[in-house]
């Protein structure tokens, strides 16, 4: 089995892939982040200052611990760049091609025992991996929205993954400070096999019972125990982005719950994604 993970590198540092930049950075990981241009990379990296100050504030974090941490992040706008990392996270735009895409061009520029991941959601990452000739150093490392906070990340075992990339994934999880589960690649993995559908149902049911959204909310929270309302966490999750993957995974197993309810299909229209936008369910 290869060394340990020293050197990772994060492509797309939307909101998730800066939230996992912002994980390698504080667990003491050198950390190479790919835009597509410096300016998209600064602001990923004046959000992750953000929240790291607010630890700061907060005494969670050393003023010392928090400005090594942003000094272990680069940013770059070349793939070329992320050669001599040892496992590198792909967290771009939810599309197969442009995946498939980048991971041709990670395959050509990476070392060959990098290990290649993908946050992706929703889509397989069989197929994903299907484009390189060396599908056996893909797997996938599934992190959940706010990927800092939520403790969870599904390490995908892919049909051809090796053991030995499945468990050094496994192995940076835990390093990163999360709770790793073992999942294989079968559509929404775990997690969003469960969560979608049930998200959808809330959803669905906003109209069926003619309660309001915060009502929804509510009773989800006080008679369910979950942190947050079904309305509120598709706004932080991103209307588009929920859209998009019940749309994946109503193809891979049209099972009709799994299907987006047509009111979230009309906002994501409407470009009401959520906090993203400033406007979803509620007002941000
Ligand atoms: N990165 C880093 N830090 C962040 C952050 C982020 N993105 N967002 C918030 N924080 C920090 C803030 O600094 C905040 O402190 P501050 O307000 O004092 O500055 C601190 O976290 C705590 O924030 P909150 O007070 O909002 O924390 P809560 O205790 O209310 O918990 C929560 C927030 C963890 C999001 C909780 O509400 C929760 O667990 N919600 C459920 C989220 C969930 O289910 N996510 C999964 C979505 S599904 C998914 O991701 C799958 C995908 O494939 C679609």
């Amino acid at each position: 089995m290869a060394g340990e993970i020293q050197k990772v590198g994060v492509v797309g540092l939307g909101a998730m892939g800066a939230g996992i930049a912002q994980l390698c950075v504080e667990a003491g990981v050198d950390t190479v982040g790919r835009e597509v241009t410096l300016e998209l990379g600064e602001k990923a990296r004046g959000r992750i200052a953000h929240f790291l100050t607010r630890k700061v504030e907060k005494g969670q974090l050393q003023q010392g611990a928090r400005d090594a941490a942003m000094e272990r992040l680069t940013l770059t706008s070349e793939v070329g760049d992320l050669g001599d990392c040892d496992l590198v996270i792909e967290a771009i735009v939810e599309d197969l091609a442009p995946k498939q895409e980048l991971f041709r061009e990670l395959e050509r520029v990476c070392r060959p025992d990098a290990v290649l991941a993908t946050n992706t959601s929703a889509l397989s990452v069989t197929e994903i991996a299907s484009a390189i000739s060396t599908p056996e150093r893909v797997v996938g490392m599934h992190f959940f929205n706010p990927a800092p906070l939520m403790p969870l990340v599904e390490i995908v075992r892919a049909e051809l993954s090796s053991d030995d990339a499945f468990e050094r994934a496994y192995t940076l999880g835990e390093k990163l400070g999360k709770h790793p589960i073992r999942c294989f690649d079968t559509p929404g993995f775990v997690v969003n096999r469960v969560l979608i559908p049930l998200l959808n149902d809330c959803i669905r049911v906003l109209d069926e019972a003619r309660v309001s959204v915060e009502d929804l909310d509510a009773g989800m929270k006080h008679g369910a125990g979950w942190p947050m309302g079904p309305c509120e966490l598709v706004d932080l999750v991103g209307i588009d982005v929920h859209v998009h993957a019940s749309e994946a995974l109503y193809e891979k197993t049209r099972e009709q719950r799994m299907a987006p309810p047509p009111r979230l299909v009309a906002m994501r229209n409407a470009g009401l994604l959520g906090r993203k936008s400033g406007r979803g369910f509620y007002t941000y």
